[in-house]
């Protein structure tokens, strides 16, 4: 643990200076938050995101008289499923890989819809997990190079996404997802602790209805019980620290109706909520890529172990 925090501080600390607004969109990166709800994917000039489910089908004999099969990504995945053989998986299970076929296909979907897929061999890669899932790095970089070849790949704590976001170096991040509840303290930019909550957005929906939030409304009495549950996780969580930090809320579960209020009502402290929060994680992510190949400092990123 102590080599790895060292790396993280040896990169973090040496390699970046201290005003994080200095950087000037970079073309050769791009940052892919592929969340248990939706990918979220960011460039120089864009930025899209798309539900993170793979479907496949056989054809009909209609289509094709040899019967092959039909694959589709996001919310051409979800349109497949009016035939009813079309097996629909996620991608992702609390913010971890949970099918690797399925998994490449939403990466290089992303890569797609940001218009890269000529040049992916020059880009730079960044990509976040939960803090939890540290055993993952190696892995997930391994399956990133070898599915998109590109330049290279950084894993990366997923919620110093939202710290960079919002332009703060020091801080705790709550990270209200679809799969899991991110909280972690960062202190200069370095993850010193943190957390996985299993409890998120999918609390409060039934299997894929989170993907119409504008239609479904979240039952006010699982939104209560979420943000109990993360209230205490939160307090319980702050009783081990030696001082008071700011707490910045991110994540889809920040723009669900009453959650913000109910949970506000019942932390102990004032919280700050992101201004950006379903991308703020993607879009620091990405900064935190313009910063370390500015300066040259990618090599020591590391997951704290
Ligand atoms: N405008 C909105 N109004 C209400 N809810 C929204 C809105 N936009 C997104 N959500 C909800 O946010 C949730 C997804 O949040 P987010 O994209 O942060 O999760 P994720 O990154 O996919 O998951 P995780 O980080 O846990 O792996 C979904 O439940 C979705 O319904
Ligand atoms: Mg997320």
């Amino acid at each position: 643990m102590k080599t790895s925090l060292k790396r993280i501080s040896n990169a973090l600390l040496n390699s970046t200076p201290s005003d994080t607004m200095a950087y000037e969109n970079n073309d050769g990166i791009i940052a892919i938050d592929a969340g248990t709800g939706f990918v979220k994917c960011v460039s120089a000039h864009i930025r899209v995101s798309f539900p993170s489910v793979y479907g496949t089908r056989r054809k009909t004999r209609w289509e094709d008289p040899k019967e092959g099969t039909v694959e589709a990504v996001g919310y051409d995945a979800v349109k497949m499923s009016v035939y009813p053989d079309t097996v629909l998986v996620r991608a992702v299970l609390e913010g971890k890989i949970a099918e690797e076929k399925a998994f490449v296909a939403i990466i290089r979907e992303a890569v797609k819809k940001l218009g890269r897929e000529r040049d992916v061999g020059s880009l730079v890669v960044v990509m976040g997990l939960p803090y939890g899932a540290a055993q993952q790095k190696q892995y997930l970089e391994k399956l990133v190079e070898r599915s998109l070849k590109p330049r290279q790949v950084l894993v990366i704590p997923q919620s110093i996404g939202t710290l960079l976001s919002e332009d703060a170096r020091t801080g705790m991040v709550l990270s209200i997802g679809q799969g899991t509840t991110e909280l972690v303290l960062f202190e200069d930019l370095k993850p010193v602790a943190g957390t996985s909550i299993p409890q998120a957005c999918d609390y409060l929906y039934e299997d894929l209805t989170y993907l119409e939030h504008e239609k479904n409304i979240v039952d006010k009495k699982k939104v209560d019980a979420l943000t109990t549950i993360l209230a205490n996780k939160l307090a319980v969580f702050q009783t081990k620290l030696n001082r008071e930090y700011d707490v910045y809320v991110s994540g889809g579960g920040v723009l669900v109706e009453r959650l913000c209020e109910s949970l506000q009502a019942k932390a102990h402290d004032s919280l700050r909520m992101v201004k950006d929060p379903i991308y703020s994680n993607a879009q620091g992510l990405y900064k935190l890529g313009q910063m370390l190949s500015s300066t040259g400092g990618q090599q020591g990123i590391s997951h704290p172990q």
